[in-house]
């Protein structure tokens, strides 16, 4: 190159760094104002070609759902028709840029093999430059490129400055693109409320869509969102413990606590310690302090399992808590405060407990504030094929294989009367797998497990079917209880009487026998 070549460079690039400078004060304006993501792009791009003399601008972006690169905005080009255009990285020219993550300086377009001319955007005897969109050092999220009005021998300082406005445009993407992600997620909670408003009866985990449950859906919603007593009612297996979680989850104590306490289970000084827990020294085997469920409970929940089996004396003491929220620890004489929500439950006919005067009155109204009563399983027999399908579906979780069951089974199964429930379906089905070698629950199998010997089957003369003796020397405790539960329709307080046993003592037979298998 002669010297004055080499001025008249000179003088060329320092004009281009000019022209430069002010077509980047010009993008930083276009920048920082706030518009939708592909006006700005369009905006940048009329800028490079009105005062940076870089013509025929592109933007593509990657779209992060297909890994395609799509255009984002050309300075030329209708916008429906550059739409449909897509690269995959490594595709053409601009894939290529892409996927390599490099600038490209071609000095001639069609000169390029790798040039596809999808876009019908550049003028073939002209130059290239692209450049890639990224943050960083992250992989790049989309390319710039653009043709020079002339190969002046400039091409290197161009390229220098459409990186720039690259690096400048990242950081615009990138920030509109997590508001998107931020509005995106907005809508998607929104929707889920108005989902779950509009379908009302939806628990997590709890199945039904019976009316009798989709009422007990809608008690529960309503109970979640206030702080007063709940009473939950209903026979065993029904699910009381269920709704127990669910309106504690449901509710704005969801974070706080849970606590349970099952009252059949201990004799009253224990379940009094357990409850108000108890200072050092206040009992032979107090050797600390000891927090008790209310104080644990604090902010939370405390879920007072088989309330109706409480004696006298402590249906005073719990009356208390009730009442003003408040109670000493065993052995204490500071009165201590909690903020508790308490939820009870009970299968036992209160009322009835009541007027024979085993049950407080005033007990009675403080927990009955709102009660809810679950339906037994055979008022509701629509829902024992969804009933039965979620529960072999926890089944196949907890056993590690896949399981399934016929129609068939399902039609047995709704023909039963189901005395013990939820559970007492879960139990049949829990020994119809066992018994299924293949995985499929049939009628075989459902058979198997001893159901259709529960099944009303026709009785000559009407006489009812033989009764196992109580008194039968032969039967152990086990059998003994289970016998006098079959007899009495699985009600305790009725099988208690049969045994000679107090509610009581029933129930804590029956939990020590393991007669009621809980879970997995
Ligand atoms: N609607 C339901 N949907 C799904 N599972 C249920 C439903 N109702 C009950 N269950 C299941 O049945 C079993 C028994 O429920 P739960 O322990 O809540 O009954 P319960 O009323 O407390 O019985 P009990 O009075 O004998 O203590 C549990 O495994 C529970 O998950
Ligand atoms: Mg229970």
């Amino acid at each position: 190159m002669s010297s004055s070549a080499v001025r008249e460079n000179g003088g060329h690039r320092s004009a281009l760094v000019e022209m430069q400078l002010d077509a980047l004060y010009q993008v930083s304006q276009v920048l920082s104002r706030s518009a939708d993501l592909h006006e700005i792009l369009s905006d940048v791009l009329h800028v490079l070609h009105e005062a940076a003399d870089m013509q025929r601008g592109m933007v593509s972006l990657l779209d992060p759902s297909s890994g395609e690169l799509m255009v984002g905005a050309a300075h030329t080009g209708h916008r429906e028709q550059l739409e449909k255009v897509r690269y995959r990285p490594g595709e053409g020219v601009v894939g290529a840029i892409l996927k390599e993550g490099d600038t490209l300086v071609i000095r001639r377009i069609a000169d390029e093999p790798r040039f596809l001319d999808r876009l019908r955007l550049y003028v073939p005897d002209l130059p290239f430059i692209g450049v890639p969109i990224q943050v960083g050092d992250e992989a790049p999220i989309g390319v710039l490129a653009a043709q020079p009005a002339a190969d002046d021998g400039l091409l290197t300082e161009r390229a220098r400055f459409l990186e720039m406005v690259a690096n400048l445009l990242a950081q615009t993407v990138r920030r509109a693109w997590d508001l998107e992600k931020e509005r995106q997620a907005l809508t998607d909670e929104r929707d889920r409320l108005r989902r779950e408003v509009r379908s009302g009866y939806h628990l997590d985990n709890v199945v039904g869509h019976s009316r009798e449950m989709r009422r007990v859906f809608e008690q529960v919603r309503q109970v979640a969102k206030w702080h007063t007593t709940v009473l939950i009612r209903g026979e065993t297996g029904t699910g009381k413990e269920l709704i127990a979680n669910a309106i504690h989850y449901n509710s704005s104590r969801a974070n706080g606590p849970f606590i349970k306490l099952n009252c059949a289970a201990l004799p009253d000084n224990l379940l009094e310690s357990e409850l108000f827990g108890h200072e050092k020294g206040a009992f032979t085997g107090a050797v600390a302090q000891r927090k008790g469920r209310f104080e644990q409970a604090d902010g939370g929940t405390i879920f007072l399992d088989e309330i109706g089996e409480i004696s006298q004396a402590f249906q005073a003491k719990l009356l208390r808590v009730l009442q003003e929220g408040e109670f000493e620890r065993v052995g204490g004489t500071r009165t201590l405060k909690v903020d508790v929500r308490v939820v009870a439950a009970t299968n036992r006919h209160l009322e009835d407990e009541v007027e024979q005067g085993e049950f407080r009155e005033d007990l009675y109204y403080r927990l009955n504030v709102m009660p809810i009563f679950l339906p037994a399983l055979r008022k509701r027999t629509e829902d024992i094929p969804d009933l039965a399908r979620f529960l072999v579906a926890k089944l196949a979780r907890a056993q590690g294989r896949p399981l399934d069951i016929t129609d068939g089974a399902i039609r047995t199964l709704m023909r039963h009367d189901w005395p013990g429930n939820v559970r007492e379906l879960e139990n049949c089905l829990e020994r119809a797998a066992i018994m299924s070698e293949t995985g499929t629950i049939d009628l075989d199998a459902i058979q198997l497990t001893g159901l259709e010997d529960k099944l009303p089957t026709p009785r000559k003369n009407g006489a009812p079917a033989p009764e196992t003796d109580l008194d039968d020397p032969e039967l152990d405790e086990r059998e003994r209880v289970i016998a006098a539960l079959e007899q009495a329709g699985w009600v305790q307080a009725k099988a208690a009487r049969l045994l000679g046993m107090t509610p009581r003592q029933i129930a804590y037979r029956i939990q020590t026998l393991k007669i009621r298998v809980k879970q997995f």
